[in-house]
């Protein structure tokens, strides 16, 4: 979280846009456009305010560059098809804040229920459980082909952990498996007793699902060696790793986008790549997609060039912020600090959760950030908070929340409600250590969540979470525990039964099994949902069976 409230600051998620002619032109047409679809939404929805579409329009303006950017993997997308992608998400947008209103009718409440059983098997009782896929002979003909790559591209920069200029050692951070260092608990921490067994309990950085991942996938039951009898192509590939060692310095761009051109290349001499065409490969990347598009000859010194090159086209991107305007990249959920080794542990956890005392109605934890870069409605959701005796603020500091989990895990423990305003980008680790303790996010935008995790949250967000739409905070200064007072008593024990039927997938479990494990964890519904995807595509012609 740490680099989430400090570092992140540097992100350029929401690059400023530095005018040309031929982006005004684009920038009127789509305030026009968006003016216009305004009035066809509807006249007693509130008015759309300018800040709300600032916002969009920096991300559309983004986008467009990235789509007239020859070099671009977007290259294929016009200008007014990216365009009308961003109306239908606005039409979204105004669809659920309109559902929002919290005249909640039973009709609700059925879908919510609905919205939880029917996302990838998650009910403990179907029988529909990892056991089953991970037993080998239920791997079903859908088998997992990890590469064998050249040392430089994974483990050799995980060796060099200590040596990265610019950034504090991540040997801690990648160790244990990509989990980190395990919780140092002292016995008078009131904590102790509920993080249990602490060998289930980590330091986990947000950012080293790189490393996780792989570790985690080398123990899976459905591997081959033989890319004849592989559904799935992973590649261990560990780019955020390199990237970090130079992010912060700024000098050589050519000089950071090395190893990835190396990587490029050597994939392409690889026959199984060859014969998909990169279809059916699957690259996790740490850290947010907006880290990763630096476009060549920008004035933009941030992150690295790897998915503006074309080759890397067909290969699908796991991060745990994807971009909603782009299928080829899939949201997987920030790791949290909990790792269970067996179901007992797991269950144990639910249990915690489900009976934990929440004396707290509302709190919200976060660094201090610059308003230029987080826009208003961080700050008022913060303003809103200090002003209610029903609202608790932690004020991140790296020693309280970074190096002591257990700041933001007991928060989600006593609180009823978790604000997560956006930061830089609008993921937040979070809603991922909220959801895990059983504490109801409150979000403010689709990107949040809705749109990101589309394999592991059900597709109705109102289900997990409370949405209050951002414009109506930020620029209307819409009271936030107000409307969290009126939401009923039994609307609230729905969502905190259906978050801790969710936990179980929202989790990365430890490859080190303590005991018997059946429930499906986020790698296990990653995988589940990548299959599902490459089966469809190559019944739609894709040559990738
Ligand atoms: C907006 O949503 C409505 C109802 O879901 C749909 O009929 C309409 O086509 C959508 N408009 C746009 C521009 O996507
Ligand atoms: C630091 O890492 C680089 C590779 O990134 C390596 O060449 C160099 O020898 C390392 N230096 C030390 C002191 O370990
Ligand atoms: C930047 O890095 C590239 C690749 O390592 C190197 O060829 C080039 O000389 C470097 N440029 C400068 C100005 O150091
Ligand atoms: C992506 O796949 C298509 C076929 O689906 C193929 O024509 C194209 O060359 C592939 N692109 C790359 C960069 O491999
Ligand atoms: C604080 O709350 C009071 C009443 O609850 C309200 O009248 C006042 O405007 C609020 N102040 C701010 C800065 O939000």
């Amino acid at each position: 979280m740490a680099m989430q409230w400090h570092l992140r600051a540097q992100n350029r998620a929401y690059r400023p846009v530095k005018f040309s002619i031929g982006r005004c032109i684009t920038l009127s047409t789509f305030i026009i456009f968006v003016f216009l679809l305004h009035l066809r939404i509807g006249a007693d929805r509130r008015t759309i305010e300018s800040p709300n579409v600032v916002p969009a329009i920096i991300q559309a303006s983004e986008r467009i560059e990235s789509a007239r950017n020859p070099t671009s993997s977007a290259g294929t997308k016009t200008p007014i098809s990216e365009l009308s992608t961003v109306a239908q998400e606005i039409n979204v947008t105004s669809a659920i804040s309109e559902v929002t209103d919290l005249g909640v009718t039973s009709e609700t409440s059925e879908v919510l229920d609905t919205g939880v059983t029917s996302a990838t098997s998650v009910d403990p009782d179907s029988g529909v459980t990892s056991a089953n896929f991970q037993r080998p002979e239920n791997c079903d003909g859908r088998r997992i082909f990890i590469y064998q790559m050249p040392v430089e591209f994974n483990e050799q920069l995980a060796r060099n952990c200590h040596n990265w200029s610019g950034w504090r050692s991540m040997c801690e951070d990648i160790s244990n498996l990509g989990f980190g260092v395990n919780i140092p608990l002292r016995k008078s921490d009131p904590m102790t007793s509920l993080l249990q067994p602490p060998s289930a309990w980590y330091r986990t950085e947000q950012f080293t699902l790189e490393v996780a991942i792989h570790e985690r996938l080398k123990t899976h039951s459905c591997l081959t060696t033989n890319p004849d009898e592989a559904s799935l192509f992973y590649i261990p590939f560990y780019h955020s790793l390199d990237l970090i060692r130079t992010l912060y310095l700024n000098d050589n761009l050519s000089a950071r986008d090395l190893l990835g051109q190396r990587f490029v290349k050597w994939i392409s001499t690889q026959a199984p790549w060859q014969r998909h065409q990169g279809h059916r490969h699957v690259l996790v990347l740490g850290r947010i997609y907006w880290d990763y598009i630096r476009g060549i000859g920008t004035d933009s010194t941030w992150g690295s060039n790897l998915l503006t090159l074309p080759e890397l086209g067909n290969v699908t991107k796991l991060f745990i912020e994807r971009s909603p305007w782009k299928s080829d990249t899939v949201g997987i959920p920030y790791p949290t600090s909990f790792h269970p080794g067996s179901e007992t542990d797991l269950r144990a956890w639910q249990h915690t959760v489900r009976t934990s005392k929440r004396h707290q109605f509302a709190s919200v934890a976060g660094g201090t950030r610059t308003k230029k870069l987080t826009g208003s409605i961080r700050d008022e959701v913060f303003k809103q908070c200090a002003n209610s005796t029903k609202c608790k603020q932690v004020r991140c500091t790296h020693e309280l929340c970074v190096t002591k989990p257990q700041t933001i895990i007991q928060m989600g423990l006593e609180s009823v409600f978790c604000l997560q305003p956006p930061g830089d980008s609008p993921t937040r680790k979070g809603i991922f250590d909220s959801l895990q303790a059983g504490c109801i996010p409150v979000l403010f935008h689709e990107h949040q969540a809705v749109q990101q995790y589309l394999f592991h949250l059900p597709g109705n967000g109102l289900s997990y979470s409370v949405m209050i739409p951002q414009d109506d905070v930020a620029v209307n200064h819409y009271d936030v525990m107000d409307h969290l007072s009126r939401i009923p008593r039994s609307r609230i024990k729905k969502l905190q039964a259906n978050i801790i039927k969710l936990l179980p997938q929202l989790l990365y479990r430890n490859p080190v099994l303590t005991g018997e494990y059946t429930s499906k964890d986020a790698v296990d519904v990653a995988i589940d949902g990548l299959l599902e995807r490459f089966q469809v595509q190559s019944v739609g012609g894709h040559p990738s069976s």
